[in-house]
């Protein structure tokens, strides 16, 4: 396909994520595994019809942040399997068409990382700057007022060698130093590892944290609540966190990262976690020169009220802000937030799966969202996210239990008795095989949208004009190609609207409500209550 050719990978690609201990467990053992997603290839290439996965941490780790605490950034975790399974996932993933993206965590280390264990084993160890290492305040206190994410201060005292060190999540999980431009070289090089064993890009994980202030001033109190109604975190939401992170150093680094992912034929891509809502201070991580972050990650959609309105402010935000030749990217769920289902509803996760593989950007989808799993209540006694234990309000197993992909006990997903977090009560109606089977289920509406885009030059690649003229409570945009065109448009209202189309024709290609795909358009849409629909 010649914009194949003129467009980097991720521009055309829809991203699917994997948390990988729970999509499919080949050893039964109740955890996913990396053969299960090798097992499983078929269904996302085919199936459903993405372009690339990215996948959560397999590394080696204690696991006190599910992977998110590295211990050796070479290897993956025996649970998941080995580098030579790893191997064959890369190859059969290329063979299927598929791109792999794995995430990458460079702003901590587990605190069982040998570099860790180095660093603290004394004051004047090589390894000691490798981390940041503070001492007291006169009075023993911590260096400064920074909190960690996860709760408490963000300063653990070490006894040992009578200094504290840094850590913005869990106290198991010391922040890197990347002014130390040894420890700089360590981690590109650790890039290097992967990019030469064939991975086609990153999801770099909390990347915004990377630099701090060098000065590590004290960060100054919050006295706007509301800047963090969405996801209200507690007495982390007292500060604003000026100081703790996104430093302008942050540039730097992501340059290098570039860099190094620009070395590659064709280039590697990376998509930085990011939580910044202001799509101004969010874009310019691309770089004045796009020579930073491929993407940095857009939230916006979660924070966003689920109206017309309210997604037109994100969207069009964002459109004003990426630079020319910038790519954005959208999603509505992930490993950290609640489900979406849950969030949305039936009628919103169908009006999202439209909105997502409608918009201009690359599309990330989270594993279970195309079958709207709900969020699972998780019994006390089987709590696995160390922040459920901080904050219960704040936990994130229940958006992270396994993939139901048939209706028998176990889910398709596990021989053993029990998986590592409990499936959803309704996984034996809920799953992979009984909504193939129903046509008019969340999972088929996501397959025609998937199989559209990718027939569609508009849908991958054309501009973005949202229409003005629409009845309150609609939101409608035309996507243009070159002569191609396509309308996306969706009623957030429960009662029917018509829509003044200023360019009539077409053909409702697909809709939530399936008996209306097919149908004509002339200079009126009419769209039934809470109904989206793409016409070309
Ligand atoms: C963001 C990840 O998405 C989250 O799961 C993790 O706990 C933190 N970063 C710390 O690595």
């Amino acid at each position: 396909m010649t914009d194949r050719a003129r467009h980097e990978w991720w521009q055309t690609a829809v991203i699917y994520q994997i948390y990988p201990r729970s999509f499919k467990d080949t050893t039964g053992n109740g955890v996913g595994d990396l053969a299960g997603i090798i097992d499983r290839l078929s269904y996302l290439a085919d199936t459903l019809g993405v372009d690339a996965i990215w996948l959560s941490p397999f590394y080696p780790s204690p696991m006190a942040d599910f992977g998110y605490d590295v211990s050796d950034y070479r290897d993956v975790h025996p649970l998941f399997g080995d580098l030579a399974t790893f191997d064959r996932l890369v190859a059969r993933a290329h063979d299927a068409g598929l791109k792999i993206v794995i995430d990458f965590v460079p702003n901590h280390t587990s605190d069982q990382h040998p570099w860790f264990i180095e660093s603290r084993s004394s004051r004047d160890n090589p390894r000691r700057d490798w981390y940041v290492w503070r001492d007291p305040k006169p009075d023993g206190s911590p260096p400064n007022n920074w909190l960690s994410v996860f709760g408490g201060s963000a300063w653990e005292f070490d006894e040992h060698t009578g200094q504290y060190y840094l850590h913005s999540f869990l106290r198991e999980q010391p922040d890197l130093n990347w002014r130390n431009p040894e420890l700089r070289a360590a981690m590109l090089d650790n890039m290097r590892f992967w990019l030469d064993r064939g991975v086609d890009g990153f999801r770099v994980d909390a990347v915004h944290f990377m630099m701090k202030d060098p000065a590590e001033r004290d960060n100054p109190p919050n006295t706007d609540l509301g800047l963090f109604a969405h996801k209200p975190m507690g007495a982390y939401d007292a500060q604003l966190h000026r100081y703790d992170k996104g430093h302008d150093d942050l540039h730097g680094v992501f340059r290098d990262m570039r860099a190094v992912l620009a070395t590659y034929d064709p280039p590697r891509m990376s998509l930085g976690e990011i939580h910044i809502y202001d799509p101004v201070e969010l874009a310019s991580y691309y770089g004045t020169d796009l020579d930073e972050l491929s993407m940095p990650t857009n939230f916006g959609l979660f924070k966003a009220p689920w109206t017309a309105e309210g997604v037109r402010a994100v969207v069009d935000g964002l459109e004003a802000a990426v630079p020319a030749g910038g790519w954005p990217n959208y999603s509505l769920g992930n490993h950290d937030d609640r489900r979406l289902a849950s969030r949305l509803g039936e009628a919103g996760s169908r009006q999202a799966a439209v909105l997502l593989l409608g918009l201009r950007g690359a599309p990330i989808l989270y594993y279970g969202d195309e079958l709207g799993l709900r969020e699972v209540e998780i019994p006390p006694d089987r709590l696995q996210d160390p922040w459920s234990r901080a904050a219960p309000h704040l936990g994130r197993d229940g958006c992270r239990t396994p993939m139901p992909w048939s209706p028998e006990p176990g889910a398709g997903f596990t021989a053993a008795g029990e998986p590592w977090l409990p499936l959803g009560d309704d996984h034996r109606t809920r799953n992979v095989q009984m909504q193939l089977a129903d046509p008019d289920s969340l999972l088929n509406l996501y397959r025609r949208l998937l199989q559209l885009r990718r027939t569609s030059g508009p849908l991958r690649l054309g501009s973005y004009r949202p229409l003005d003229a629409v009845p309150a409570h609609c939101l409608a945009f035309v996507r243009e190609l070159g002569a191609e065109r396509a309308l996306v448009a969706l009623n957030f209202s429960a009662a029917p609207v018509t829509i003044d189309l200023p360019t009539p024709g077409g053909r409702i290609v697909v809709s939530t409500q399936r008996t209306h795909e097919g149908s004509d358009v002339g200079r009126t849409l009419r769209l039934a209550p809470h109904e989206a629909v793409i016409v070309a």
